[in-house]
C-alpha cells in the first residue's frame, strides 16, 4: 500500500544524479541524436515495479543558446529525461574541480589535493561556492517537476548538497540519497574543509544509502564524531529527527548479458577472439582511465609475474581496456601518460616479433564485444585501490558459462564483500601477492574454478539491480510513513 502513489496509480520516481543515462550529440541548431546508455543504473530504475521514474541531470554538453535548449529538452522529454543545464565555468569549478579533484579522491582515500593539485584556499573556497550553486541549479529543476507524493532520489557524491536544498523549498518532500563510492574513515573524511556543511545537508534526506555496511557505519560515525549527534542502530539522531542510514549493496541486470550471449553477433566476436589467441590463456581488465582503478599497479603485477615465470611469456596475455574519462582534469592527463610507458616498457621487454604480452586499449568497447571479451577471457583482474562497488567483476562473472573463468579482485572494492568467497582476494597495492594470484588463477584446478564460480554467479544472479532499486525506494517510502506515525503519536 504505502508503494502505491494516490489512488493506486503508479508512484513518481524523480531521479536525480549529475550525468543523465544518454549521450547527446549536437546535429543541427534544432536537432539532437540521443543514445540511452543502456547501463545496470538505467535498467534498474525503469524496471522498478509500480514506478514511473523519470530522471533529473546533466547532458554533459554545453548548450549556450536558447534554441539548442529547447530542442534537447524535447528530445530528452521522449526518454523520460529533464536536463539541467550547467554552462562551462561551473562545470570547470564545481564538476572538474570540486567533485572530480577535490572529493573523488577524497572519498577513495587518496587524500585532499597537495599544492600542485590546490593552488591556494581561495579556489578551494570558490570551487565550493560553484558546487552549492550547481546543486541549487539541480533542485531548481527538481521544484519545476515535482508533484506531491513523488520519491526523490538523489545519486552519488555530486549531489550531497542536494537533500538541504530540497527540504528547504518543502519539508514534506521523500528524499533519499546514495552514494556510489565509499564514504572513507572519519579520520579521512574530517579533513575536508566544508565537513560541516556536506554532512548537515544529506542528514536532511530520510534514508541514507551506502553499498555497504561498512561505508554506512564510517558515515554514521563522522556525524558522531564531526557533528556530536547520536548514532544509533537506525541511523543518526539529531533533536528528535531520525536520518535512517542502510548498506544497499547494488547488483546488475545479470539477464541482459546472459540473453546478449545468445546473439549471434556476440557469437561471431568470441569466434573471433577465440582464434585469435588460440593457445594463449587470456586475462582481461576493463576499467575507467581512473587512479583509483590501479591500472599501474595491475600492470606492474603482471610485470612481475612475468618476470618469474619465464615459461608463461608466449603463453599469457592481459587486455587492458582503459576507458577515458574526466579528461579536462590534469591527474588523469597524467595518469595516462604514466599507462602508456609503463605498458611500452613491458612490450619492449617481453615482446616477440609474433605477439605482444599486454594489449591496451585507451577506448570503450560496445556492448556486444564486451560481453564476447568477458566470455572469452580465463581470467579477470579488478584490482581497484579502491572502489564503491565496482560491476565490471558482477559483469564477468554473468558472462562466464561453461568456461569459469577466475576472478582476482581488490579486497578494498565493495564487491569483495558479495564475491569474496568466490573470488582470489589481493592487496592491489602488493604487486607481489597479485603477480602470485595470477599464477594461482592461470594455473587452478577445474574442481576449484568450478566451485569458485558457482558461488559468484549465484549472488549476481541473484542479487538485481532491479532488487536493490525496489528496496531503496520501498525503504523510502517506509522511512517516510514511520516518521509521520511518530509525529502523530
Ligand atoms: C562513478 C561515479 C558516477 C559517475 C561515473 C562516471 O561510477 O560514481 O557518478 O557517473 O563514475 O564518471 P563521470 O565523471 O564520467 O560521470
Amino acid at each position: 500500500f504505502r508503494r502505491l502513489g494516490l489512488r493506486g496509480m503508479k508512484q513518481r520516481l524523480l531521479v536525480v544524479a549529475n550525468r543523465l543515462p544518454v549521450s547527446a550529440n549536437r546535429r543541427g541548431e534544432d536537432h539532437w541524436s540521443l543514445e540511452i546508455s543502456a547501463g545496470g543504473l538505467v535498467s534498474a530504475l525503469l524496471g522498478v515495479k509500480d514506478v514511473d521514474a523519470k530522471w533529473i541531470g546533466w547532458a554533459g554538453v554545453n548548450v549556450p543558446d536558447e534554441i539548442g535548449q529547447r530542442a534537447l529538452t524535447k528530445a530528452l522529454a521522449e526518454k523520460r529525461c529533464i536536463p539541467v543545464f550547467l554552462d562551462e565555468e561551473i562545470v570547470h569549478q564545481y564538476y572538474n574541480g570540486y567533485c572530480n579533484n577535490i572529493l573523488w579522491p577524497l572519498f577513495h582515500y587518496l587524500g585532499l589535493p597537495q599544492e600542485d593539485r590546490l593552488a591556494t584556499t581561495r579556489n578551494f573556497e570558490s570551487q565550493f561556492d560553484a558546487y552549492k550553486r550547481a546543486n541549487q541549479m539541480f533542485a531548481d529543476v527538481v521544484y519545476q517537476h515535482y508533484q506531491e507524493g513523488d520519491v526523490i532520489w538523489c545519486h552519488d557524491y555530486h549531489l550531497m548538497f542536494l537533500p538541504k536544498c530540497l527540504k528547504d523549498h518543502d519539508i514534506n518532500m521523500k528524499v533519499g540519497w546514495f552514494l556510489h563510492t565509499p564514504f572513507p574513515s572519519s579520520e579521512i573524511y574530517r579533513t575536508l574543509p566544508s565537513r560541516l556543511e556536506l554532512l548537515r545537508s544529506v542528514l536532511c534526506a530520510d534514508l541514507v544509502g551506502f553499498h555497504t555496511y561498512d561505508y554506512a557505519r564510517h558515515f554514521v560515525s563522522a556525524c558522531t564524531r564531526i557533528l556530536g549527534l547520536e548514532g544509533t542502530p537506525e541511523g543518526v539522531e539529531d533533536q528528535g529527527r531520525l536520518t535512517r542510514v542502510a548498506a544497499f549493496p547494488i547488483g546488475i541486470d545479470s539477464d541482459r548479458f546472459k540473453r546478449a550471449l545468445e546473439l549471434p553477433a556476440v557469437k561471431r566476436h568470441i569466434n573471433e577472439l577465440t582464434q585469435r589467441f588460440a593457445g594463449r590463456k587470456v586475462m582481461l581488465g576493463v576499467d575507467r582511465l581512473d587512479m583509483i582503478k590501479g591500472i599501474p599497479q595491475k600492470i606492474l603485477a603482471f610485470e612481475k609475474f612475468l618476470e618469474e615465470n619465464p615459461d608463461w611469456n608466449d603463453k599469457v596475455v592481459l587486455l587492458q581496456i582503459a576507458v577515458p574519462t574526466r579528461t579536462d582534469v590534469p591527474e588523469y592527463q597524467k595518469l595516462t601518460s604514466q599507462v602508456h610507458e609503463i605498458v611500452g616498457r613491458i612490450n619492449g621487454r617481453f615482446g616477440t616479433l609474433t605477439a605482444v604480452p599486454i594489449h591496451h586499449l585507451d577506448r570503450s568497447l560496445d556492448f556486444h564485444a564486451l560481453c564476447a571479451l568477458y566470455a572469452v577471457t580465463d581470467v579477470a583482474l579488478v584490482t581497484s585501490l579502491r572502489d564503491g562497488m565496482n560491476l565490471v567483476s558482477y559483469e564477468y562473472v554473468a558472462c562466464q558459462g561453461s568456461k569459469k573463468g577466475v576472478l582476482i579482485l581488490s579486497e578494498f572494492a565493495g564487491a569483495a564483500q558479495s564475491l569474496g568467497a568466490g573470488a582470489i582476494l589481493v592487496n592491489p597495492w602488493n604487486i607481489t601477492e597479485v603477480a602470485d594470484s595470477i599464477h594461482h588463477a592461470l594455473t587452478m584446478p577445474s574442481d576449484e574454478r568450478e566451485k569458485r564460480h558457482r558461488h559468484n554467479y549465484a549472488h549476481v544472479t541473484t542479487h538485481t539491480a532491479q532488487d536493490w532499486a525496489e528496496t531503496f525506494v520501498f525503504e523510502l517510502n517506509d522511512t517516510v510513513a514511520e516518521a509521520l506515525l511518530r509525529t502523530r503519536q
